[in-house]
């Protein structure tokens, strides 16, 4: 059977230039600093987001954990959206291992806060019944906000408002390069306003393993304190960021196809019965569709669908989720949309 897997863009596999450099790449122990491989992704990494250093760590959980562990103490507050991979997913790490406070904020539908309510919830640091609020966190772009772009207009909005209050801003840039691509902007302008930001290479750019978190120098060295603390110092580790480095240099611009793919989808799904979704809003490679009342739910559609061979996941119980990626072509676009139609309906 045919299968066609838009589950997620983490499903994708290693190019073989990823794998033939992963065979060929120089190693050495990356805790004692000594991976020519890991140091050269790693400068690569800062210089493509504007920053001074980069950390590479094993996945994008620990990346905003080594993030928001460098920021806060324990008791102090991280204001994020309702809708944060951070907040939703990611084990409550931040309150379990650092004993920071999560503070949610409502995400508008395109990935934003609303500056007025982030201003609300910053506490008052003279009132001592508070936690003392420390860090914005956002996404970008944004995964449960099907895959919404913020733009560096907003996020200067954000800064000036950081600023006045004196606090951090970390940006879960899982798929940043997304965003940039998306706004045709180079990656470091929308990274310009946050002081961290995280990005997978495991994601759209199709590498096997890992994600860089990239700052200031003084931060990134903190950042790195956490990675062994959690665990993440990894010894010969250049054997996956000889991966990453071919992502960067190689599939970065494709994601543009990502981008095309998902909207066609978003458009041929919007025409079926049954189906919620303005393909409008569709920014980069996450569709997201409610599923009307009356309607099939999202695991019947799911199932329907994954006994024909397309995969897709479920995000609520009237809501599924569809990614594009690399390894998905327009036959395959062509393909989900024949079978939606012949589970749904014309
Ligand atoms: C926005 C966002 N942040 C962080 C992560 C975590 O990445 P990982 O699965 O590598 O831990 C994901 C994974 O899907 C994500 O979508």
């Amino acid at each position: 059977m045919r299968i066609v897997d838009l589950r997620s863009d983490t499903v994708t596999l290693p190019t073989p230039a990823m794998r033939q450099a992963m065979f060929e790449a120089e190693l050495g122990d990356d805790v004692m600093g000594e991976d020519p491989t890991v140091n050269r992704l790693e400068a690569v990494a800062a210089e493509r987001l504007g920053k001074e250093a980069a950390v590479f760590v094993p996945s994008g959980t620990m990346a905003n954990l080594v993030c928001l562990l460098a920021h806060c103490g324990r008791g102090e507050e991280a204001i994020m959206g309702h809708r944060a991979h951070t907040f939703l997913f990611e084990a409550g790490g931040s309150a379990a291992v650092g004993g920071i406070h999560p503070r949610t904020v409502p995400n508008q539908p395109d990935g934003t806060l609303d500056l007025d309510q982030v201003e609300a919830a910053i506490r008052d640091a003279n009132n001592p019944h508070y936690p003392r609020s420390r860090l914005i966190c956002l996404e970008n772009t944004h995964n449960r906000c099907s895959g919404a772009v913020l733009t560096p207009a907003y996020m200067a909005q954000v800064r000036a408002l950081a600023d006045r209050y004196g606090l951090g801003i970390h940006m879960d840039g899982a798929r940043i390069f997304n965003a940039a691509v998306a706004l045709g902007v180079p990656p470091a302008l929308v990274a310009r306003d946050a002081d961290s930001v995280s990005f997978c290479l495991s994601k759209g750019l199709s590498a096997p393993v890992g994600s860089l978190v990239c700052g200031p120098a003084e931060f990134v060295r903190q950042a790195r304190r956490q990675r062994k603390l959690l665990g993440g110092g990894m010894r010969q580790a250049g054997v996956l960021a000889a991966a990453g480095l071919v992502a960067l240099e190689t599939m970065v611009d494709r994601l543009a196809d990502d981008h095309a793919n998902a909207r066609r989808l978003a458009e041929g799904l919007a025409r079926l019965p049954g189906i919620v979704l303005d393909p409008e809003r569709i920014q980069t490679n996450i569709v997201i569709l409610d599923l009307a009342p009356g309607a099939a739910t999202a695991a019947e559609l799911a199932a329907a669908l994954a006994a024909r061979g397309v995969k897709v996941g479920v995000t609520e119980p009237r809501q599924v989720r569809a990614v594009t990626h690399y390894g998905i072509e327009g036959s395959d676009i062509d393909y989900g949309l024949e079978t939606a139609r012949a589970v749904l309906g014309e």
